[in-house]
């Protein structure tokens, strides 16, 4: 690690040379910016909307300024980044000699086809060129670009310069070679990469945090708990110990000697009755928006957004920092 092994964010993405391209610098663009300038690579941030640039290369040097300041990052490199950072409404010249694109334009197939055809023009054609796009599918995004073997999905949890998972899922004309070079890219920006066979709607984190959401507002509409008493029932139990592992590894440990083969077959019954009894509607009922806006109304209190956001945002750094230091 070239910083010296203190920092989560590490430098210079796998060793290979060369900038990188964001195309597109709303929330999810700028935010990928900060991350890669945190790293110390030579960002180039592009968007059609030349008004927006200026403060999305702002907010993106404020990323990776936040991901140093709060020891996730080497100081000087990141200033090193943040310094390097240029902000363009030319496509082609953002991409040119890249090595790496990643797109976060608005969610819209026919924009993306578009963008990523325009890419492929101006790009290296070896440059891996990767969408965050949270549901569209990448089969039908990369049939539009010239090398559509280097092209895959690379979907970030928002704030991608602050949650570490990156959900890689390759469409149906990608390499595995591309897969592996995005895997050792984003590793090396340190992100947390996770490899997919295909790509399905949601990746892995969307679908399970829908199957987990669906329930939560079925038991508020059920009158069963409260909005604040469901969030606590996730926030101070199991949603701490899946931070440290996930569900499988955790009821693994959960089956003592026995493991998750016992577990299964001693809480089989226990679970299959919970099963039965769980939300399986496809539809938002009418009465979700406002039933939650009243519970949040009461959990939120007198606390503003940006004071909501500056707490999370404080604890994912407090948890991540003693993460660091206990794989350190
Ligand atoms: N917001 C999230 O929580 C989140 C999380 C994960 C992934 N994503 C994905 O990231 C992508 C962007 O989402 P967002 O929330 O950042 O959107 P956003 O609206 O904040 O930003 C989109 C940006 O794309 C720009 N744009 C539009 N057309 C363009 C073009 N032809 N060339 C260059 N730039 C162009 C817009 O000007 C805007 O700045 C989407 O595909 C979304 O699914 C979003």
């Amino acid at each position: 690690m070239a910083n010296g092994g203190c920092e989560a964010i590490r430098e210079d993405g796998g060793g290979a040379r060369g900038p990188v391209a964001v195309i597109g610098a709303g929330l999810t663009g700028a935010s990928w910016a900060g991350l890669f300038a945190a790293a110390g690579l030579e960002v180039r941030l592009q968007d059609v909307d030349a008004a927006r640039l200026d403060a999305a290369a702002e907010r993106a040097a404020a990323a990776a300024r936040f991901l140093a300041g709060s020891g996730l990052a080497s100081a000087a490199t990141a200033e090193r980044g943040a310094a390097a950072l240029t902000a363009t409404d030319d496509l082609a010249a953002a991409v040119a000699g890249v090595r790496h694109v990643q797109e976060g334009v608005r969610e819209d197939l026919a924009l993306k086809r578009l963008v990523f055809a325009e890419i492929a023009k101006a790009a290296p054609p070896d440059a891996v060129i990767c969408t965050s796009s949270s549901g569209l599918s990448i089969s039908d995004i990369q049939t539009a670009a010239a090398h559509p073997e280097r092209c895959l999905a690379a979907h970030p949890y928002n704030p991608p310069h602050l949650v570490p998972l990156v959900e890689l899922a390759p469409g149906a004309l990608t390499a595995p070679e591309a897969l592996e070079r995005a895997f050792t890219f984003y590793a090396a920006v340190g992100k947390e990469p996770v490899k997919l066979t295909r790509d399905i709607p949601g990746y892995l984190a969307n679908r399970l945090s829908a199957a987990l959401w669906r329930e939560a507002v079925d038991l508020v509409l059920r009158g069963v708990a409260t909005v604040e008493d469901v969030d606590k029932a996730v926030s101070s139990g199991p949603g701490l110990r899946w931070a440290a592992m996930g569900p499988h590894l955790l009821y693994d440990l959960g089956g003592g000697t026995e493991g998750i083969v016992g577990h299964v077959e001693h809480l089989a019954t226990v679970k299959e009755g919970m099963l039965r009894d769980l939300a399986t509607w496809t539809e938002f009922p009418p009465e979700t928006g406002p039933a939650l806006d009243a519970g949040l109304a009461e959990e939120k209190g007198a606390r503003t957004y940006d004071e909501l956001v500056a707490e999370r945002d404080a604890l994912l750094v407090a948890y991540l920092r003693a993460r660091r230091d206990r794989r350190a």
